[in-house]
């Protein structure tokens, strides 16, 4: 079950990366290559964390994998569905249906509050979300601290507390991929140590394949396999 490469019932999918690049034009007209990634597979349900040095192509690695951007050449595969040749609109549609990100820079919409950012995925596609919905975003909101300020707007919370309402807005729909950028870059010790919990937690329970970036040695230490990204190289496959 651990190697089936796609399932409709909330588990994980496996991913299949092959021949990935993305590079962008620089101003003198030469192309900035950041990523090259020859092959990269990950069974469905794995967890994985991901380091590497400040502009080693870790955040742009991510938002290929969620089908963000589109790569310059190659194909991002999770179970039988190659994102890369999606439409724009079907892309976003796959995503919403099967990715929780959490941003590095965490997206949120500041007049909102925490609890409306966290429901707003489920807006996207129902008019009002759905009673379970809003029932796990409170519960979501409770296991990352910040019960007491939900009705709070985004705006006027610390970047800690936004990093957190960040994440359970990913999780609302149980995905079957979880993609985190560093999760816990603005959170305390405990905060942090909570935030792995949630996730580890989450993702085991689910089976959803989750992909951790990180910088947080402790976090890195709780996934069972980590890798390294070097100048946008070097993913084992
Ligand atoms: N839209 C863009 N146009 C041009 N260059 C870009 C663009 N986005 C990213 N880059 C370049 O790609 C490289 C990788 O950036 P990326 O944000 O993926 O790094 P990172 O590993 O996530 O870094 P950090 O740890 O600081 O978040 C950098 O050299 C960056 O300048
Ligand atoms: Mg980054």
């Amino acid at each position: 079950m651990l190697h089936s490469p796609q399932s409709d019932d909330g588990r994980g999918l496996a991913l299949q990366v092959e021949g990935l690049r993305l590079s962008y034009p620089m101003a003198d007209g030469r192309e900035l290559a950041v990523l090259d990634i020859p092959a990269w597979r990950l069974p469905a349900g794995a967890a994985i964390g991901i380091a590497g040095a400040s502009g080693s192509g870790k955040t742009s690695l991510l938002h290929l994998l969620a089908g963000i951007e589109r790569p310059t050449a190659g194909r991002v595969r999770w179970g039988g569905t190659d994102i890369t040749a999606l439409s724009e609109s079907a892309r976003d549609r796959w995503r919403r249906l099967h990715v929780g990100l959490v941003f590095q820079d965490f997206h949120l919409i500041p007049g909102m509050s925490a609890e409306e950012n966290v429901l707003m995925p489920a807006w996207l596609d129902h008019v009002r979300a759905p009673g379970r919905l809003t029932a796990r975003a409170a519960e979501l909101i409770a296991q990352v601290g910040l019960n007491d300020q939900r009705r709070q707007p985004v705006a006027r919370m610390s970047r800690g507390q936004q990093q957190r309402v960040a994440l359970a807005r990913a999780l609302l729909r149980d995905p079957a991929i979880i993609l985190a950028d560093e999760p816990t870059a603005s959170l305390d010790r405990d905060g942090a140590g909570r935030v792995g919990n949630l996730l580890l937690d989450l993702a085991g329970r689910s089976g959803a394949t989750l992909i951790v970036i990180s910088h947080d040695q402790d976090l890195l230490a709780r996934l069972p396999r980590q890798v390294k990204l070097e100048a946008g190289r070097s993913l084992a496959p």
